[in-house]
């Protein structure tokens, strides 16, 4: 892996923060015509990309059509998905699937077995035929129409991407290295601030360094992290959505966290998501007594979509005072459960639990962030030459609840949007010089590491307590008073100490955790994964949470 201490690793075209799905598409797709560096703050596995299980919805069957898509699209996102941009990203749905078996993504395909279901297996798909690919079902969508490779379908896209990307002369990747802040000038007649670089945290050598380049963009994941419990990795502190917000750029529906019902419930395992594909392939959910209950709550029962099925987990856990409840798919083939979903059967093993005969204990966990920093449907933000990708952004793809699958997919068709975008633009756009090093000639070396562990862990209680599934005023205004004074704390840290990863993601974490429960408040209604007892109808008219700074 490279560093940053030399003159070739401080000025490139495109800087791009993250090295997820979104990251390294804009990477590939941009390397032709630009010299790109691509920052993990960990492992370049690190983001939750690596641990997608269910797969990426595209419309690639005869019987389907993208007006179906975008049609469960908008309903799963209850009234507030911008239309325009759920057409273009489904519309563009097999283009992003096309170009990832291009690029050797060792997909699914279907295999058909004389006398049993319909039975997968990881292989090399043909390029040129994708009704080869087998199709899996999700929670939302009306036909099977997510492609998947197994149970890892992020492992298998991130590896083959990740390949692609090391052997490319254009593009350098670095581990290690985490975004402090974007830098931004804004001259004399000009409309709008440009974004010019970024101050990056190299962690082998403690020093901040300035990289310029002329275009930045955050593909940093998103902010699941900031609740005890989730499905996501550690990275996942909504850096982005900080640093952007701090610069300048509106953000927006901030309030809509998703939380996945099926989260593995077992002490020792440590965020393990239980893939809804095994509900779309029949698994059902189950009381501890062994009754199923999601009936009660939606026609469409255990296929409900996810705020839905959240919900009333979490309402029967607490009507029970149970811990967890039960999914349960052993009426299946084993064959079948073993051969669909490998990783899971595996993992789960591991904690004594036989998936092909066993149920499994699941409890929901947040996962993922609908909301984040506004962007145009390439991906450009307030901010000149500063764009947002993945899921920092914000694009109105899926309004107040996303469908499942549908986050990897608006990864690559922006990404792409993106790319062209740039392309348009960089051989007219220079490099900003002048910007100052990092200054630390004022700060001293932290003396006192357990505040900071201290505060990140009471910050994530607090927001799993009083901002959860089931939210009030009275709860959020609490959440809001204990965060100032974290916030306070770590803003006076920061200041005062020289900076640390760990400082970073909890310095991001708490802005983004207030912007939250800013979002949240100011929803005076109930709609999708916002759900308040103190106003539990929905609006007629459907409205954006939109903040400017
Ligand atoms: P990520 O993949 O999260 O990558 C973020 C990158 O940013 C990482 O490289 C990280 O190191 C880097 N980074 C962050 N902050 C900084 C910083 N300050 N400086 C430098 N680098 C930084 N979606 C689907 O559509 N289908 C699925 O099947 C699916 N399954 C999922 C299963 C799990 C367990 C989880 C957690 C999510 C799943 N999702 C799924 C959601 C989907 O995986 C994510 O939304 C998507 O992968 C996000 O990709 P990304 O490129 O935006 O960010
Ligand atoms: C899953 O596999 O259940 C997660 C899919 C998603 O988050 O889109």
């Amino acid at each position: 892996m490279p560093d940053l201490g030399t003159e070739k690793t401080r000025e490139f075209d495109i800087l791009i923060l993250g090295s997820g799905a979104a990251g390294l598409t804009l990477a590939l797709r941009s390397a032709d015509f630009a010299r790109i560096a691509v920052l993990s703050k960990g492992d370049l596995n690190q983001g939750a990309t690596f641990y997608a299980q269910g797969g990426i919805a595209a419309v690639l069957d005869n019987e389907d059509s993208t007006r179906a898509h975008a049609a469960d699209t908008l309903t799963a996102g209850v009234g507030l998905c911008h239309e325009d941009i759920v057409k273009y990203v489904v519309q563009n749905s097999t283009e992003a699937v096309s170009w990832l078996v291009e690029q050797g993504v060792p997909f699914t395909t279907k295999q058909t077995h004389s006398g049993t279901d319909c039975t997968d297996k990881a292989e090399q798909p043909d390029a040129s035929d994708l009704s080869s690919l087998h199709l899996t079902k999700e929670a939302g969508h009306s036909h099977r129409r997510i492609i998947h490779a197994t149970d890892a379908t992020g492992k298998a896209v991130f590896e083959t991407l990740q390949q692609k990307a090391q052997n490319h002369p254009n593009i350098l990747l670095f581990e290690g290295c985490t975004a402090v802040d974007v830098v931004t000038q804004k001259n004399p007649g000009q409309a709008r601030k440009i974004c010019a670089g970024a101050y990056v945290l190299e962690q082998k050598t403690g020093k901040v360094e300035l990289i310029s380049a002329k275009f930045v963009v955050l593909a940093t994941g998103g902010a699941s992290k900031a609740y005890l419990y989730t499905t996501n990795p550690d990275g996942a502190s909504g850096d982005g959505i900080a640093m952007a917000w701090r610069a300048g750029c509106s953000v927006a529906n901030l309030e809509f966290n998703q939380f996945h019902p099926t989260c593995l419930f077992h002490p020792h395992a440590k965020s393990f998501l239980i893939t809804e594909a095994l509900r779309g392939e029949g698994a059902v959910l189950e009381l501890p007594d062994g009754s199923r209950f999601m009936h009660k709550f939606d026609t469409r029962e255990e296929l409900a979509p996810r705020d839905i099925v959240a919900r009333a987990i979490d309402f029967e856990m607490k009507r029970l005072g149970c811990d967890c409840v039960f999914l349960n798919i052993s009426h299946k083939p084993a064959d079948f459960v073993q051969s669909h979903f490998p990783t899971i059967y595996a993992r789960c093993l591991e904690f004594g639990i036989d998936i092909t005969s066993d149920r499994i204990p699941v409890v929901p966990a947040a996962h993922y962030t609908c909301g984040g920093v506004v962007v145009n449907k390439h991906g450009e933000t307030d901010i000149a030459n500063l764009y947002a990708i993945g899921e920092t952004s914000f694009t109105g793809l899926h309004g107040a609840n996303r469908m499942a699958s549908n986050s990897l997919l608006e990864c690559f068709v922006v990404a792409f949007g993106a790319a062209k975008h740039i392309e348009g633009k960089i051989y007219d756009t220079p490099l900003v010089s002048g910007i100052p090093a990092w200054d630390e000639s004022q700060v001293s070396v932290p003396d006192d590491e357990v505040l900071v562990a201290h505060n990140w862990d009471e910050l994530r209680r607090c927001m799993w307590d009083f901002v959860g599934i089931v939210r009030t005023d009275d709860r959020l205004l609490r959440a809001q008073k204990r965060l100032e004074i974290l916030q306070r704390e770590v803003t006076d840290y920061y200041r005062k100490r020289t900076v640390s990863s760990d400082l970073l993601e909890l310095r991001n974490l708490v802005l983004v955790a207030e912007l939250m429960i800013k979002c949240a408040l100011s929803r005076q209604e109930s709609r999708g994964l916002h759900y308040t007892l103190d106003y539990p109808d929905q609006d007629a008219q459907a409205k954006d949470t939109i903040l400017v700074k």
